[in-house]
């Protein structure tokens, strides 16, 4: 299984804040049945630029991949991205390309806790026809239940972007026959954990697969990972 959103690289935004932790999320994720794992730390324009973040990234990740190798235990494959948070102009920003989902043509982009304008999607669209990637939305189930708009889905049916949701839109009682829903209808392209630690926000993708098994909907998540895995394998 894929983890498409997760926050386990040590001390680079707020999610893991130690080696220690980072080893913990990634030996629970994989024991809990992901094998493919995407780290996606925070990226905020206004705060930092798009070279330093790869440059403290990869940091993080060498950090991390050295206690892995002494840990000597199994561990999901790792693929390192972002959570880039929107900005008025990010359309033009170039250099926003590097910050891709590993080697795929994916780029999740985080809109803003706020009712979304129209030109908010646009932009998003713009940054994906300009930077020759595919936009894709980030837990687009928490803005439905943050923002109590159950519209959201809809209004980027017809947009040139995808949508991850969170593992928790399966596993929270109010969302969970509406997550089914739009997994069967094919209306999510990817599931994360988003997760963040050990402790209130902990790898949690095994048991949104247990529903998604237990109500038979196995096929489709089987669908969502072999299409990125077979994509993973090509590049
Ligand atoms: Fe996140």
């Amino acid at each position: 299984m894929v983890d498409f959103h997760s926050h386990f690289l040590p001390g680079i935004d707020d999610g893991s804040d130690s080696v220690e932790t980072s080893l913990a999320m990634l030996r629970e994720s994989y024991r809990q049945g992901v094998d493919v794992m995407f780290a996606t730390p925070h990226f905020y324009a206004d705060e930092d630029d798009p070279e330093s973040f790869l440059y403290n990234r990869n940091n993080a990740w060498a950090l991390l991949q050295e206690a892995m190798a002494e840990d000597g235990g199994a561990f999901p494959e790792v693929y390192l991205g972002a959570e880039i948070y929107f900005f008025p102009g990010m359309s033009v920003a170039e250099e926003l390309a590097e910050l891709s989902m590993g080697p795929t043509p994916f780029m999740i982009i985080e809109p803003p806790m706020m009712p979304w304008r129209e030109s908010i999607l646009d932009e998003i669209e713009q940054t994906g026809e300009n930077l020759r990637r595919i936009p894709v939305v980030a837990h687009l189930d928490r803005y439905m239940r943050m923002l109590d708009d159950y519209t959201l889905f809809d209004r980027l049916r017809n947009r040139r972007m995808l949508i991850q949701v969170n593992a928790s839109f399966f596993t929270h009682d109010d969302t969970a026959e509406l997550a089914l829903r739009y997994l069967r209808e094919k209306r999510i392209q990817f599931i994360g954990s988003d997760c963040h630690n050990m402790d209130e926000r902990a790898p949690n993708m095994g048991m949104a697969a247990d529903v998604i098994r237990y109500d038979g909907a196995d096929a489709y998540l089987e669908e969502l990972n072999d299409r990125l895995c077979s994509l993973l394998r090509r590049v």
